[in-house]
């Protein structure tokens, strides 16, 4: 993929900076409503709980973020960061009425530099975020670095999917319906066609299983969810 003439990371952060306001209704378009109960999947896969300190890497405008405070109050706390200023704006937004908004911190920061120390989350997620990265393998690295021993490092990511006829139709519905949709609902022809380009360069979730495995993750694995068009993949920090 080229990124006319910039970083992957300028080209990543310019697309989601121009489709903020309209990134939650594309999203509950473009996954037919489903992506609420994703998420939901992705903070039991973490093991997320009252009283623990959650890191939400990628955290765009704040879903997912939302559903690990759900599970973490009253005494736990979350950490969402994101280096798309206008992304973490549509964040603060959209939790303005939120009643736990005071157990969630929004920060501007980049995924393959965490300004954190080392074990110091209960657990990190990172919702469709790895495949925006330029180095897949240091945003894993970096997750495991900054969890404790023992706690879950999950993400969740289009996947790719084997079955016949279901995986021709799904690309077919990437690559024409969706930056049609982009077009109609978002007024961003190109920046879905990112989409799609990203997701097919991206790995399947066995081999992102192995750069899980790679990074020193333990217990590693994947869930599939809409027949393997997305897919969660976690893995544990040893325990020591
Ligand atoms: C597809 S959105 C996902 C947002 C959110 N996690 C969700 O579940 O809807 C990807 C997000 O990753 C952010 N991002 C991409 N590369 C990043 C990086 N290197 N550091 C921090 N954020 C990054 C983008 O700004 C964008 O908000």
């Amino acid at each position: 993929m080229h990124y006319s003439g910039k970083s992957k990371s300028q080209h990543v952060k310019e697309i989601f900076n121009s489709i903020a306001g309209k990134y939650d209704l594309m999203n509950r378009i473009m996954s037919l409503g489903l992506d609420k109960r994703w998420r939901k999947k992705v903070v039991n896969i973490c093991r997320a709980r009252p009283g623990m300190s959650v890191v939400d890497i990628c955290c765009g405008t704040g879903m997912l973020t939302r559903e690990l405070a759900e599970a973490v109050v009253p005494s736990g706390q979350v950490v969402g960061i994101d280096f798309s200023e206008k992304m973490l704006d549509q964040a603060v937004k959209n939790l303005e009425e939120y009643v736990h908004k005071d157990k969630i911190i929004f920060l501007s920061g980049d995924a393959l530099d965490l300004p954190f120390e080392d074990n110091s989350f209960d657990g990190a997620t990172i919702g469709w975020g790895l495949r925006n990265l330029p180095d897949v393998s240091k945003g894993v690295q970096e997750m495991y670095r900054v969890v404790k021993p023992g706690a879950m490092v999950v993400s969740i990511d289009m996947g790719k999917t084997a079955i016949p006829l279901f995986k021709q139709l799904y690309w077919l519905y990437f690559e024409k319906l969706i930056p049609l949709m982009g077009e109609i609902w978002a007024s961003g022809r190109d920046q879905y066609c990112y989409l799609y380009e990203s997701a097919s360069e991206f790995y399947s979730q066995k081999e992102l299983v192995q750069i899980f495995q790679t990074c020193g993750l333990e217990n590693c694995n994947y869930l599939n969810l809409a027949l393997g068009a997305v897919a969660i993949v976690y893995g544990q920090k040893p325990k020591k």
